[in-house]
């Protein structure tokens, strides 16, 4: 634990780290990546073109000094920072690179008003983070190498079958190239895939999630291609992925992790909600527990624009009528001419929970939201208004999430 004059001087940066945290961050990954060009594959360079990932520290940092009375109130979002570094390879030695270059970011933004005594105290408040991150980070290393099939770093694994879901999601079954077993993994969980991006001239990380269930021959994720819009460039990773990548190839692979998955200690309802590519998770969740003959009841709610980019609907439709405790219902946004209302789709418009909350809302239900950011916001802000209780709320950002909420 910090000393109280040490985290008073702390506490003291807070207003201006809320005026000026983006500043800062920008500044630390510019310095950072300017004095160890290695650790530039390390990061999602598509995060700190958007600017996403400088948010997410901003947020990080900021959350921290606010809390460095009693910083473990942060542990749950600690959880999905740590899981996320492992997820590329962050290892303790990363950390004095880092601490180096936010203390020397510090003392360049803040300029004067940065003191020895300041720059003293956030070195030992980011020496206290860096040991609670890194204490998480090894035990999630022990958990990856000791699973069933686990392996920690990079991995090796072929693509044994590359299926198109959709005008836009296309799926990718990878096999052990070393021909060992496929790994254990909670339905929701993610893995870390690496692939060469040519126009930035190096690797490049991403998360996908495990779009089926576990304990098949195969690991399974579906990407979907972020094209290119007026004010977007295409998604460098998924275009590389869906273009260049065939059966046969090699992906590199980090092992199954991330904290949203499947409470299975339960026998209680899952309503699962999902937008767009966000039903990837769920699909696993929704594999696994009718594979397991689960008899919860089972709610699953899917959004999309229309019939074209409307992923796995045989598969839902399959799975709901093997058992009956499973509903599925399904949004179109925009539907088109051809697509089948009752077949495919049950409602035009967008999801809208408290329109249905009949249907939804079940005593001790779990709920499991995914999907972009402004529609987990939505379900979340109506789940809460409908009395759901926050601990029962589970979901899953697709980019750098933790902090924002
Ligand atoms: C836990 C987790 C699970 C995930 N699961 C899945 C999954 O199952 N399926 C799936 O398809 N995806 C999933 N994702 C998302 C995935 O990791 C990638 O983020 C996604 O494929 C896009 O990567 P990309 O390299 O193609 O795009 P990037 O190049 O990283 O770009 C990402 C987005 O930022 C935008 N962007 C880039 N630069 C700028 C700029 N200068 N200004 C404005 N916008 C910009 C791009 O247009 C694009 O829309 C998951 C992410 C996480 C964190
Ligand atoms: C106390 C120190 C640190 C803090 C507070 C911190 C904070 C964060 C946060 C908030 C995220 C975003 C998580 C999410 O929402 O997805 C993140 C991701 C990440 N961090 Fe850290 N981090 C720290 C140390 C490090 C170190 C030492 C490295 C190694 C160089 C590192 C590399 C990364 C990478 C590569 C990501 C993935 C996101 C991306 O590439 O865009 N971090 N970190």
């Amino acid at each position: 634990m910090l000393d109280q004059t040490s985290r008073d001087l702390v506490k003291a940066t807070v207003p201006v780290l809320k005026e000026h945290g983006i500043t800062l961050t920008r500044h630390f990954y510019a310095r950072m990546f300017a004095h160890n060009p290695e650790l530039k594959p390390v990061f999602n360079q598509g995060n700190q073109q958007s600017g996403g990932q400088q948010q997410a520290l901003a947020m990080a940092v900021l959350a921290y000094a606010e809390h460095i009375d009693d910083p473990m109130v942060l542990l749950p979002v600690l959880t999905l920072v740590a899981n996320k570094h492992v997820s590329v390879g962050i290892r303790a030695e990363h950390y004095p690179i880092v601490g180096r270059h936010l203390l020397a970011s510090i003392k360049e933004v803040l300029g004067t008003a940065a003191s020895d005594d300041l720059i003293a105290a956030w070195a030992a408040a980011y020496g206290q983070l860096a040991d609670v991150l890194t204490g998480l980070e090894n035990d999630i290393y022990g958990r990856a190498a000791l699973t069933e099939g686990g392996w920690t770093g990079w991995r090796a694994f072929k693509v044994s079958e590359k299926i198109v879901e959709s005008e836009e999601i296309t799926s990718f079954y990878l096999q052990p190239a070393d021909g060992g077993k496929v790994p254990v993994y909670r339905p929701g969980q993610y893995i870390t895939v690496k692939v060469f991006v040519p126009v930035l001239g190096m690797m490049q990380p991403r998360q996908y999630s495990l779009s089926a269930a576990p304990g098949n021959a195969y690991l399974r994720i579906s990407v979907k291609r972020e094209a290119q819009l007026a004010e977007k460039p295409a998604g460098m990773v998924s275009n590389v992925l869906h273009r260049d990548i065939n059966e046969g190839d090699i992906l590199e692979v980090a092992p199954p992790m991330g904290d949203y998955f499947l409470h299975e200690d339960r026998d209680t309802p899952v309503v699962l909600i999902s937008a767009g590519v966000g039903l990837t998770p769920k699909l696993s969740m929704l594999e696994h527990l009718t594979a397991r003959k689960s008899g919860r009841e089972i709610r699953f709610l899917h959004a999309c624009r229309h019939g074209g980019v409307h992923a796995f609907k045989h598969r839902v439709r399959e799975l709901a009528k093997m058992q009956p405790q499973v509903k599925s219902t399904v949004y179109y946004e925009t539907p088109r001419a051809s697509d089948q209302k009752n077949i495919d789709y049950d409602y035009t418009g967008r999801l809208d929970l408290d329109k249905i909350a009949d249907h939804v809302i079940m005593p001790q239900a779990d709920y499991y939201v995914c999907g972009p950011h402004a529609f987990m916001q939505a379900q979340v802000a109506s789940l809460k208004s409908l009395g759901v209780d926050a601990s029962r709320i589970h979901k899953e950002a697709f980019g750098s999430g933790g902090f924002a909420d």
